[in-house]
C-alpha cells in the first residue's frame, strides 16, 4: 500500500502521527550493516518506538527479545555422519525432486547461491531433529524455517550475523565437490552491537578476539551454531565446475517466540495496537518506497 492510501486507510489523528513517528524511526540509518539484519535493526527500531510511544512498556519488549540471547558458553557443535544412510538417502532423494524453477534466484549475483525456503520435503526430518537440538542448546524449540541452499562456484558469503529467527542453524551438508569451509565465531551478545563507522566487515573476520573456528563440512556432516549470536562467513567459493554445493540448515526458535520474529504479529503479542502501526512502516519501508530505504 503507497504511503497516502495508508495515512487514508488510518482514519484518526492519533493513528497518522504514530504512523508518521514510525517511520521516521525507519528512516533512521541502519545499525546493522551486513546481510540478513532486517529484523535486528527493526527489533532496534521498535525499541525506540516503544520507548516513544509506550515507554512504561519498554522493559516488557526488551525483556521478550532476550530469549534470543546465548550462553557464552555454548560452542559450535560439528557432527560428522550426523544421519543414518537411510536418513541421508530421503534426504538425497528430497533434493533431487527439488525443482529447479522453484529456486530463489534474488542471491545469484551477492551470494552464487540458488535457494528455497519452507520446501515441504525437509519438513518431516526437521520435526525429527528438533529434540537432538533441543538436547544440545537445552532450551525447548519449534521450527521457525528451513533454507536449502545450492552454491555454485561463485559462492560467497561474507560475515554477518542472522537475523534473530535463525537462532540455532542445523547445517546439514548434502553436496560438496571440493572442500569449502564456513568459519564461525564464538557467540557474542545479542542485539549485537552496532559495528563503529567504516569498519569493514572483513576487520570482522580478523578479529581475534571472536575466537574463529573453521568447519569443513563433507556430505552427511553437520553443524549446529547459533545464526544470530555467531558470527559465521565463507571465503570465495573454489571452482565447483559444473557441480555445486548444496546445504539444508533447519532453524530453530525458543518454543513460544516465534510472533517475536513476524512483525506483523507484534502488536498483538505485547497487546500494543500501536505496534500495527511500525509494522505498517516496515511493510513501506521494504517494499522500498520510502526516500532512503536501504532494505
Ligand atoms: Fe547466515
Amino acid at each position: 500500500m503507497e504511503l497516502n492510501a495508508i495515512l487514508a486507510d488510518l482514519g484518526s489523528e492519533a493513528a497518522k502521527r504514530t504512523f508518521l513517528l514510525a517511520c521516521k524511526f525507519c528512516f533512521e540509518r541502519r545499525n546493522h550493516p551486513w546481510y540478513d539484519a532486517r529484523l535486528t535493526d527493526n527489533y532496534e527500531i521498535g525499541r525506540r518506538f516503544v520507548a516513544a510511544v509506550r515507554p512504561e512498556r519498554l522493559a516488557d519488549f526488551e525483556a521478550a527479545f532476550r530469549v534470543f540471547e546465548v550462553d557464552p558458553g555454548f560452542r559450535t557443535q560439528y557432527r560428522p555422519g550426523f544421519l543414518s544412510q537411510d536418513e541421508f538417502g530421503a534426504l538425497e532423494k528430497a533434493v533431487a525432486t527439488l525443482e529447479s524453477a522453484k529456486f530463489e534466484t534474488t542471491e545469484r549475483e551477492r551470494h552464487g547461491r540458488f535457494k528455497i525456503r519452507n520446501s515441504p520435503r525437509f519438513e518431516a526430518i526437521a520435526r525429527k531433529l528438533r529434540p537432538w537440538v533441543e538436547g544440545i542448546v537445552d532450551e525447548p524449540l519449534e521450527l521457525s524455517f528451513t533454507l536449502f541452499s545450492r552454491y555454485d562456484g561463485s559462492g560467497k558469503l561474507p560475515p554477518h550475523l542472522d537475523s534473530p529467527d535463525s537462532k540455532w542453524s542445523l547445517g546439514i551438508c548434502l553436496a560438496s565437490p571440493r572442500p569449502w569451509p564456513i568459519h564461525v565465531s564464538r557467540p557474542i551478545a545479542w542485539p549485537p552491537e552496532p559495528l563503529p563507522d567504516g569498519t569493514p566487515l572483513d576487520a570482522v573476520a580478523a578479529d581475534p578476539s571472536l575466537e574463529f573456528g573453521e568447519v569443513l563440512l563433507s556430505p552427511n556432516d553437520a553443524v549446529l551454531f547459533s545464526g544470530n549470536a555467531q558470527w559465521h562467513y565463507r571465503d570465495a567459493a573454489p571452482d565447483f565446475g559444473a557441480a555445486h554445493f548444496d546445504i539444508l540448515y533447519l532453524m530453530y526458535v525458543r518454543r513460544g517466540s516465534k510472533p517475536l520474529t513476524r512483525p506483523a504479529e507484534w502488536a498483538d503479542f505485547f497487546g500494543m495496537p500501536e505496534l500495527e502501526q511500525l509494522h505498517r512502516a516496515f511493510e513501506l519501508k521494504a517494499q522500498g518506497r520510502m526516500a532512503g530505504s536501504r532494505q
